[in-house]
């Protein structure tokens, strides 16, 4: 049976339980140079952009890609239980490196030896307000998270870093202010969607890698929303009820920036953009649409 897991913080940070339970285990994992690690809030374009790396290490080998769902291809660090989502440690431990790495761990509490190492990292950053109506209907379709409750409480939830993983604002500024010196490459959903091409572009540079403009063209088709929604190695079906309800919310929902502006009064708009405002003024990250 399946149950809804209770925040623990580790470091101040909430974590479900079980993944808090797990985390000591996690902090000592010795990644290999090679290992890639994509890192993000929740909901902010993971899924997309193991895909995309995937295809780019197989050189758009749309077979190849397919012979595992996305966390067996892509494990997941902090994950243990519960199955059938794949323990990420027990997965990393059966795979040779180089391996594509998912987390979404807060930048302190990334193991440092993806640091000390130099692993690639590719973060992916999402406008806050679509980031969370994305999680908010996660939270309803996955079984394991916190009950997410209304959703005016779900904003306030958001705002002040009570949701899994934590704060997004401490997230995406974790990661910002980290980029240069760990040579992070730091990407915003937005921009895959306005030019898809051009981030993968951006992507397969970064990993030093040349491939042909037909096999990129080939892994931009490979990886639009549509056909990863209809790829069952990529929707996640492969977490089945009771886990994941997919009746509730498909996990491949909308994949649309501004979907937002259907779910926010124009009071909650104005509450949330002022709070946004205060937590982003220390930094200066260039969203092209923060609030
Ligand atoms: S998770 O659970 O954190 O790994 O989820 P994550 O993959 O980060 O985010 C899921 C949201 O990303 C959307 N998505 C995409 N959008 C555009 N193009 C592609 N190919 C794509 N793949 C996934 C997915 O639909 C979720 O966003 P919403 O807004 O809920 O649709």
């Amino acid at each position: 049976s399946i149950t809804r897991f209770p925040l623990i913080r580790v470091r101040g940070v909430p974590l479900m339980s079980y993944i808090a339970n797990n985390f000591d285990s996690v902090w000592d994992f010795r990644p290999d140079p090679s290992d890639i690690l994509i890192a993000t809030y929740p909901k902010a374009g993971t899924t997309w952009t193991q895909e995309i790396v995937d295809l780019l290490r197989h050189n758009g080998d749309a077979e190849a890609c397919k012979q595992a769902p996305t966390p067996v291809r892509s494990p997941f660090l902090e994950i243990s239980s519960p199955p059938p989502i794949p323990s990420g440690l027990d997965l990393l431990n059966k795979t040779d490196p180089p391996r594509i790495i998912k987390t979404h761990l807060p930048f302190q509490m990334v193991p440092r030896g993806f640091w000390e190492n130099k692993c690639k990292t590719i973060y992916v950053a999402r406008n806050p307000k679509d980031n969370l109506v994305s999680y908010y209907y996660f939270d309803q379709m996955n079984m394991t998270q916190p009950e997410p409750g209304p959703w005016e409480g779900y904003i306030h939830k958001f705002m002040r870093g009570e949701l899994s993983w934590g704060s997004w604002y401490d997230h995406v500024k974790g990661y910002w202010l980290e980029r240069e010196k760990n040579n992070i490459l730091y990407l915003f959903y937005e921009d895959m969607k306005e030019n898809p091409r051009r981030e993968v572009e951006r992507i397969m540079r970064y990993l030093d890698l040349d491939l042909s403009d037909e096999v990129l063209s080939r892994i931009v088709e490979l990886t639009s929303f549509k056909n990863m929604k209809e790829n069952p190695m990529t929707n996640y079906s492969c977490v089945p009820a009771p886990v994941f309800d997919l009746s509730v919310s498909a996990f491949m929902r909308k994949g649309e920036v501004g979907d937002w502006t259907n779910h926010f009064t124009p009071e909650q708009t104005k509450m949330f953009d002022e709070d946004c405002e205060k937590q982003m003024r220390d930094v200066n990250i260039p969203f092209r649409s923060l609030i």
